[in-house]
Order: C-alpha cells, then structure tokens, then sequence
C-alpha cells in the first residue's frame, strides 16, 4: 500500500485532482490517500495558509497529488506553492510537453523543460525603497544551477535524449544567467554524448512557435521555466494537457501546469488529463511504471479517436470533467 497525499487545491483544483486520483485508483495500485488542503478558504478556515499537518502530510508520504490554488494578485500572501517549493526543496520542476495528433498545431513536439524551481525573482526578495521604487532581487546559486543542469542531464542520458538547450538571457544579465550558464557548461562536459546549446530566452520563444521539434530536452531558470511552460502547452492544444512533477530530497509534490482556471471553476468542463498524467508521473516515481504507461495510453487513445461528447470544451468538444475520467478509465480495458 502506497501512503499518497492529496491536495484538492482550489478553483477547478478540486474536480481535477479527485478525478486524477479516481483514475490512478482505477489502474489497481494500492493507494491510501492522505488528504488536506491549502490556501485562501484554509487561510480564513484555520488562521493558516499551509496548516502545519498539511506539512506533515507531505513530509510523511512517498508523494502528494496537488490541484492549482489560487494565489491574490499585487497584494496578499504569498504564494502556496512557492512556498512549498522553498520548504521541501523542490529544486526541481519538470514538464514533458508533447503534441497529440488532431489536437495540436504541431504533430510532432516531444520536448521536456527542467526548471530551477526553487530561487530567481520567485525567491520573494523585493525590497521597496519608497512608495516610487522597488527592488525586485533575482537569486542564482552555483549549487541550484548545477542541481538542475544535472537533473536535465541526467534525465537525458537515462531516457535516450540526444540535445539538452540552456535557456538565459545572460547577454543583459552577465552576472546572474552568467552564473547559471557557468554552472551547466560544467555539468555538459560530464554528458559528452549529448548535444548542448544555449538560447537566449526572446529568440526561444520564437524558435519554440516557429520550430518547436528542434527541442528536446530544455534546462532553464525559474521565471523563464514558467513562462516557456505555458508557451510550451499553448503549441500542443493548451494547459489542459500539461502535467508537471516538483521534485526535491525532502518529497514530491505532481502538478499540473495551470493554475486554479477561476473562469470556468465550478462548471464541471475543466480538463482534468493534466493532473490524471501528473499522477502517471506519480506512479511512475513511485515504481509503478506500468500503471503510468497504462494511463498514457488510454489518455493517447481518448484524443486520437475522442468524440466530441468526450472531450472538454478547450479541446474542442462539449464533453466534462468527470465524463473525460470516465472515458480514459473506460480505455483501460481495450
Ligand atoms: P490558469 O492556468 O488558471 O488559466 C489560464 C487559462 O487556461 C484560463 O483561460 C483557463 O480557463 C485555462 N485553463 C487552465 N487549466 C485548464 C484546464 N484544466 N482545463 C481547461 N482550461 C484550463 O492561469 P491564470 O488564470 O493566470 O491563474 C489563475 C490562478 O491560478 C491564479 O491565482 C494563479 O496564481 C494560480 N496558479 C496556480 C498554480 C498552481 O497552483 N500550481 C499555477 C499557475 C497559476
Ligand atoms: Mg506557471
């Protein structure tokens, strides 16, 4: 028995996480679930954003599923997941983008991006001089960078990548992606069968819209890693399909890549195959490979030959939540 945490989250956070944990339920691995949850109803529900057992729940399990939560915009506090990310040291965020045949622009993206997630302008360090002027402090650390270099290596030689791309903008900042570059050069020379280049973050995003195929495995900071993700999801039919894994020393917490998606909350019609392939991830972290690879059939299968009853509105069809859930368990059996 897998002790897995649970994390509904808020927003479309709740029905995409309990659909994703119904779905990994239905491959057979034995899953006792811890569940809690985080954010603002918590915050005003228990005087705490992240309850002390909430803590203790993802310290105390092999892994935690999480839903998006909904983070206040300017002011208020500060965001769940940075700070969950700070606290376990969930240093690395890495997300498989991957076109589906139909469905996306580009038939054939197999990329994935490996982002520093713990330290950049996400470190929190803005100091406000006067009403007029703050200083927004970007931290890059020899050792982060040379953490996620060796994790987007790494990941490269186990799984048959030929290219890793470092993306920067050490053109402009010369000390701090200057470090950073510094810091995978380093690693790249341990990983001589492997491909390296560097790309400066404005022309990657053109170079990802024009010709997304040249990528293969992508290394990066954490505020380019987040805003290349959901370039990235925008190529292959959207944020709906994106799965993502933080991975630290102290635990793992598998997300999607979306937020809360407060503009469809609550209607049923959010997808819910980005948080049913993080908990592939999942299962593949925890050794049960077989029941991910089971899942990405059948979520292959549903949008190769998916009706559009099946399918949720940002793919095109007139389909829910739970009738996508539905339909991939279904596949299970074929
Ligand atoms: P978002 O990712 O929630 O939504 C962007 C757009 O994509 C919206 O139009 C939304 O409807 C659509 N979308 C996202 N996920 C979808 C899904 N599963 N199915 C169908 N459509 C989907 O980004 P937004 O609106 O900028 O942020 C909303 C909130 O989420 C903010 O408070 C933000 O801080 C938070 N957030 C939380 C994250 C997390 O918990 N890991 C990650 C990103 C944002
Ligand atoms: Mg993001």
């Amino acid at each position: 028995m897998y002790r897995i945490g649970l994390i509904d989250g808020d927003g479309i956070g709740k029905e995409v996480s309990e659909g994703a944990a119904k779905v990994m339920e239905a491959t057979g691995v034995p899953i006792e679930w811890v569940r809690g949850s985080a954010g603002a109803a918590v915050l005003e529900a228990e005087g705490e954003l992240i309850p002390e057992k909430v803590m203790d729940l993802i310290r105390s399990c092999q892994a935690t599923l999480k839903g998006p939560i909904t983070t206040p915009i300017g002011s208020g506090f500060k965001s769940v997941n940075v700070t969950l990310r700070q606290a376990f040291h969930l240093f690395s965020n890495m997300r498989p983008v991957r076109s589906y045949p139909g469905l996306s622009l580009y038939k054939d993206i197999d990329l994935i991006i490996f982002r520093e997630n713990t330290e950049d302008l996400y470190a929190g360090r803005e100091v406000k001089i006067s009403d007029d002027e703050v200083h927004g402090i970007k931290v890059i650390t020899r050792g982060a960078s040379t953490a996620i270099a060796k994790e987007a290596f790494d990941y490269a030689r186990a799984n048959g990548r030929k290219k890793v791309s470092a993306v920067h903008k050490a053109n402009i900042m010369k000390q701090a992606d200057g470090l950073f570059l510094e810091a995978v050069r380093a690693v790249a020379k341990d990983y001589p069968e492997i491909t390296y280049n560097e790309v400066i973050v404005d022309n990657m995003c053109m170079q990802l819209v024009m010709k997304p195929q040249q990528f293969d495995v992508i290394v990066t900071e954490n505020l380019y890693g987040d805003i290349l993700s959901d370039l990235a999801a925008g190529l292959v039919g959207g944020l709906g399909l994106v799965p993502g894994a933080n991975i630290g020393k102290d635990a793992a917490i598998f997300e999607a890549v979306h937020g809360s998606a407060p503009d469809i909350a609550g209607k049923g019609i959010a997808n819910p195959i980005a948080m049913i392939l993080s908990g592939a991830m999942l299962l593949d972290y925890i050794g049960e490979r077989a029941a991910g690879d089971q899942i990405r059939s059948a979520v292959e299968s549903l949008l190769k030959d998916g009706i559009a009853n099946e399918l949720t509105p940002d793919l095109g069809g007139t389909g829910t939540t739970n009738g996508i859930v539905e339909a991939i368990i279904g596949r299970f059996s074929l």
